[in-house]
């Protein structure tokens, strides 16, 4: 990680570090306590039960560690080969307290040690503590995904039209230079909107919104969500990375990958799959790779069995969308099945996601390293095969906050400093092409023009006496940013 710039840190209460410390992971741990309790007391199994009632105790004696300031401690063996570095990393920083800890490294420690209580259990091994959290939030994001479901069909649709039957009028049409220009401009909108919308479904984050109601879930995911924060979106390179795009899929270059390394499951991984779909449609890419988490992340990041979770919900739209939860039948709500226009949409989508699955244009390529405790600046040291894979790919999207925290070693840069400068080895020269589509959940930001750190903080909310940059931890800005890769 970076010696240049200080990580941040729990102890200073100027970060987001400090309150997550201190209120946002007890709360994530009693939450997580309660789902193992449920699932406790619905098994049968003796070993299971008592196997449960160990891992409740084990939570709960994590949560008194973190809220007494006690040391972070050793990670027991759980079999698993990244416990080593966990612990030597853990050691070399002279096993500090929590309440005064490097953020990044305390905030995964306490993620990779949940994990381990589950690890060395019999039963429970791959149990996802997070998983009823992630479905029930895709549930209640309904709205959404009926509206993208029936966009994505009309777009993806007339894709393939113009790349099947239209083929030699398109070329006719593209042989004149002005038409082309057009084309090619309408293909520009259309691929910004699509990573809008890839970007926008990262708000709704569990980690952060701890107690989001189905209202808030909605307002945040709808298209008149989206126009209305496009100006939100402080630095947009968008158009740098479609120039990317276009001209690999200009020179004929015959393979042409897009990794994804995703954030969160449910809505989040929903839109990822939407922008993945529609790059492979359009041609702007061959194939799409994402790069999912190994074990239960910052709450809801994705696992491949959230993957499948998604796609057998979709296979079944009426059952998952259709039905009504137990809760909503005690409300005595009415059900709302889906119409057939709506089944229509997404029994559409649903076919062409499992078809380019099946192809092998989207593939799900996991790796220990995405759950490490380090930054991304450590990438070419520590997994030089994984960063020769991304090497290959055309453009690498990160998505995300802690991605981008990350990217950017979480430290305190000054908020002007270059991106390609923040993102240290996988910036100038790493022969790695990287987009960040990232709202803003942490303090760390940075390419941002001269003045416009400032000019939020001066905003109502927008910072504190002592100089937070509390603008940047609800969500509601976000940086879209690329570095080519070159020297
Ligand atoms: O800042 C709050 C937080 O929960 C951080 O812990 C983490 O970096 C991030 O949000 C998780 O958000 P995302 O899912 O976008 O990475
Ligand atoms: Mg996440």
């Amino acid at each position: 990680d970076t010696f240049t710039a200080t990580q941040y840190h729990t102890s200073d209460p100027t970060s987001f570090a400090h309150t997550s410390a201190r209120e946002r992971w007890p709360i994530i741990l009693t939450q997580g306590i309660d789902d193992v309790h449920k699932s406790t007391w619905a098994s049968n199994d003796e070993e299971t039960v008592k196997e449960g009632k160990e891992i409740v105790s084990e939570l709960a004696k994590l949560k008194y560690e973190l809220q007494h300031d006690r040391q972070l401690t050793p990670i027991p063996d759980d079999g698993e080969a990244d416990v080593e570095a966990y612990n030597t990393e853990l050691a070399a920083r002279g096993n500090p307290k929590w309440h005064s800890v490097p953020w990044l490294y305390s905030e995964c420690y306490l993620y990779r040690r949940i994990s381990s209580t589950f690890k060395q259990t019999k039963n429970w091994r791959s149990y996802d503590i997070f998983a009823r959290q992630k479905m029930s939030t895709f549930k209640s994001s309904r709205p959404a995904v009926l509206e993208l479901a029936g966009r994505y069909k009309d777009i993806v649709a007339e894709l393939q039209q113009k790349h099947t039957t239209n083929r030699a009028k398109t070329q006719e049409l593209l042989e004149a230079a002005e038409a082309a220009e057009a084309a090619e401009a309408a293909e520009e909108i259309l691929f910004r909107e699509m990573c809008e919308i890839c970007l926008w479904g990262n708000a709704t984050d569990l980690s952060l919104l701890t107690n989001l109601s189905y209202e808030d879930i909605q307002t945040l995911q709808g298209s008149d969500a989206r126009k209305k924060a496009e100006k939100n979106i402080i630095v947009n390179d968008l158009a740098k990375a479609f120039k990317v795009l276009t001209a690999a899929q200009k020179a004929g270059k015959k393979d042409r990958r897009v990794d994804i390394v995703l954030d969160n499951a449910g809505f989040e991984l929903f839109v990822d799959l939407i922008l993945a779909g529609y790059l492979v449609a359009s041609g702007l890419a061959t194939s799409v790779v994402f790069h999912p988490k190994s074990i239960p992340w910052f709450v809801s990041d994705v696992l491949p069995a959230d993957f499948a979770a998604l796609l057998s919900a979709l296979a079944q739209p009426q059952d998952f969308y259709g039905a009504l939860s137990d809760t909503d039948k005690a409300a005595g709500k009415a059900p709302q099945p889906l119409s057939d226009a709506e089944l229509g949409s997404l029994q559409f989508l649903f076919q062409h996601w499992t078809s380019i699955y099946a192809e092998g244009q989207l593939v799900l390529r996991p790796n220990d390293f995405w759950t490490a405790a380090g930054s991304y600046w450590r990438l070419p040291g520590s997994e030089p095969q994984l960063f020769e894979d991304l090497q290959s790919s055309e453009l690498v999207i990160f998505k995300g906050d802690l991605n981008y925290r990350k990217l950017t070693a979480d430290a305190a840069w000054p908020a002007t400093t270059p991106f390609t400068d923040a993102i240290g080895p996988m910036g100038s020269g790493s022969g790695v092409r990287v987009l960040a589509l990232r709202t803003c959940k942490a303090d760390v930001v940075v390419g941002l023009p001269e003045g416009k750190d400032e000019e939020l903080k001066q905003m109502a909310g927008g910072s504190t006496a002592d100089g937070a940059r509390k603008w940047a931890w609800s969500g509601k800005w976000a940086v879209v940013q690329f570095s080519d890769g070159k020297a």
